[in-house]
C-alpha cells in the first residue's frame, strides 16, 4: 500500500512469500518468523525453533521491513453501570442535558476490587484467545494509559499477571485518548523496524479516579474500560496497518489536563525558579480540568484533517473505507467529523451511549464490540482517530484481520 511519507508502510517488493507459522530464535534470543528470513539484517544466525530464551539473553531484534496485521481483540468493562439519572442525584444535571449534549446515557465505573490492571488483563486475555497467541509468544506489551496504578507504569505488572514467563518487554504509553492510536503506531514500528512478531496493545483508563464527582462539566463524560488488540508480523501483502497521521500541541494543554497541583509547584520554586525547600513535598495531581468548548472546537477542526491525511498516505478515499471509528468523546463530535468526511451514519461505529468517554480504551472497546457482533468483518477497512489531552491527536487506517 502506498504511503506518501514512505516510512509508515513497508515498501519491500521482495516480501512476497506468505509467512510460515513456524518461528526461529536468533542467537540474541529473539523470536522471528522463518518465512521472512530473507529480509534479515545483522543476522546472528538461527539457533533452532525449540531453543528457550534465557531471561538474561537480549531479545535485540534482527528483522526489518514486513507487514503487520490485527489478529485478535478483546475488551473489559466494570460491572457497575451509572446512568445519567444516577448522576443527576449527585450533581445538578439531567438525563436530557447529558444525552442531548453528548449522546452518553450510561458509563461503567470501577467498584470493589476492580482495577485498571484487572480490566487490562481481562481484555488482553480475550484478545490473545481470539488471536490464538499464548502469553509467552508475545514479544512486547504496550499499555496505553494515562491513569496507571503505578507512576512508573503498569505494563510489566500486566505482563506478569498474564503469565508471560519469558523475557518480553512491556512498557506504558501516555497519550490520553490518543494513546491507543500511538500504541498501534509503536507496535507497527517495533514489528517493521524492530523485527518483533507479536505485540499486544492495550488501551485502558480509569478516569473515574481522577474526575471531580462534584463537577458536572466533566464527571458526566467519563467511564472506565480496557480494550486490547494483538498486532502480528505478516507478509507485506497482508499488511493491515496501512497508514498513520500523528500530532501533538502542548499549547492546547491549557484546555484539558490533570496537572500537578499548582500550589505544590509554587511551594517548591521561588519567583526566579530557584528551589526554596528541600526535600520537596509529596506531589499530587488535580482532577481532570477541561474547557469543553475549546476541546470540542479542536476535535472538530483537527480530526477530519488528520483522517484525510492518513487516508491520503494509504492512497484511499473516504468512500473506500468501510468504517469510521473515532475516539468516543461526544456524539456531536462524531457526527460533525462524519459529516465533514461524508461518511454516512451507517458506516460510523459508536457505542458512546453505553460507556461514555473511556479515554485510551474507547477505540479498542468499540472495535471489539463491532468485531464480535459481526459488523466489522475480515478485510474491512477502518479509519480510526483518537484525540484528547496533551493535546494529542492521531489517525490510523487499518484493515481488520
Ligand atoms: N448538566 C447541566 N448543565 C450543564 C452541565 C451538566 N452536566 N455541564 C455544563 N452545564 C451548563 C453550563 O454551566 C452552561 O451553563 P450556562 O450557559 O448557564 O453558563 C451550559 O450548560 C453550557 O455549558 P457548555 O460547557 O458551554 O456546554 P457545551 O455545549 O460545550 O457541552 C461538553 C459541554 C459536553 C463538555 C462539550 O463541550 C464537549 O463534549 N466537549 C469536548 C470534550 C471532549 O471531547 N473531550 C475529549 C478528550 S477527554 C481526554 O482527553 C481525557
Amino acid at each position: 500500500m502506498a504511503n506518501a511519507s514512505g516510512f509508515l508502510t513497508p515498501s519491500a517488493p521482495t516480501l512476497r512469500r506468505k509467512l510460515q507459522p513456524s518461528t526461529g530464535v536468533s542467537r540474541s534470543g529473539f523470536c522471528f518468523s522463518v518465512g521472512i528470513f530473507r529480509r534479515v539484517v545483522c543476522s546472528s544466525g538461527v539457533v533452532g525453533s525449540g531453543t528457550h530464551v534465557s531471561p538474561s539473553q537480549s531479545r535485540v531484534p534482527k528483522l526489518v521491513s514486513k507487514g503487520c496485521k490485527l489478529v485478535g481483540c478483546g475488551s473489559a468493562v466494570p460491572s457497575l453501570s451509572v446512568s445519567n439519572d444516577d448522576l443527576a442525584k449527585i450533581v445538578d444535571t439531567s438525563d436530557e442535558w447529558i444525552s442531548v449534549r453528548t449522546g452518553i446515557r450510561n458509563r461503567r465505573v470501577i467498584s470493589g476490587k476492580e482495577s485498571l490492571r484487572n480490566l487490562a488483563v481481562e481484555a488482553a486475555r480475550k484478545a490473545l484467545k481470539m488471536a490464538d497467541v499464548e502469553p509467552d509468544d508475545l514479544d512486547l506489551i504496550l499499555m496505553c494509559t494515562s491513569t496507571p496504578e503505578d507512576i512508573f507504569g503498569d505494563a510489566p505488572k500486566v505482563q506478569r499477571e498474564l503469565g508471560c514467563t519469558k523475557s518480553q518487554l512491556a512498557h506504558d504509553i501516555t497519550a490520553a485518548c490518543s494513546g491507543f492510536v500511538l500504541g498501534l503506531f509503536s507496535a507497527s514500528c517495533y514489528i517493521r523496524g524492530g523485527g518483533l512478531r507479536n505485540v499486544l496493545v492495550i488501551g485502558a483508563d480509569v478516569l473515574s479516579r481522577f474526575v471531580d464527582w462534584a463537577d458536572r462539566g466533566t464527571c458526566i463524560l467519563f467511564g472506565d474500560a480496557a480494550g486490547a488488540v494483538v498486532v502480528q508480523a505478516c507478509d507485506s501483502e497482508e499488511d493491515g496497518l496501512l497508514s498513520f497521521d500523528l500530532h501533538s500541541d502542548g499549547e492546547g494543554a491549557r484546555h484539558l489536563g490533570a496537572p500537578i497541583n499548582d500550589n505544590e509547584i509554587n511551594d517548591l520554586l521561588g519567583s526566579n525558579g530557584s528551589a526554596l525547600e528541600f526535600p520537596p513535598k509529596r506531589s499530587s495531581y488535580t482532577c481532570v480540568q477541561m474547557n469543553g468548548k475549546e476541546v470540542f472546537r479542536f476535535a472538530v477542526r483537527c480530526v477530519p484533517q488528520s483522517i484525510e491525511s492518513a487516508l491520503e498516505k494509504a492512497d484511499l478515499k473516504a468512500s473506500d473505507v468501510d468504517w469510521l471509528l473515532l475516539h468516543q468523546a461526544n456524539q456531536r463530535i462524531i457526527d460533525a467529523v462524519a459529516t465533514r468526511l461524508e461518511f454516512p451514519p451507517e458506516k460510523v461505529i459508536s457505542n458512546l451511549a453505553n460507556y461514555g468517554n473511556t479515554s485510551a480504551a474507547s477505540i479498542p472497546l468499540a472495535l471489539d464490540e463491532a468485531v464480535r457482533n459481526g459488523k466489522v468483518k475480515t478485510g474491512h477497512t477502518i479509519a480510526a482517530s483518537g484525540f484528547g489531552a496533551g493535546l494529542t491527536w492521531g489517525s490510523a487506517v487499518i484493515r481488520w484481520g
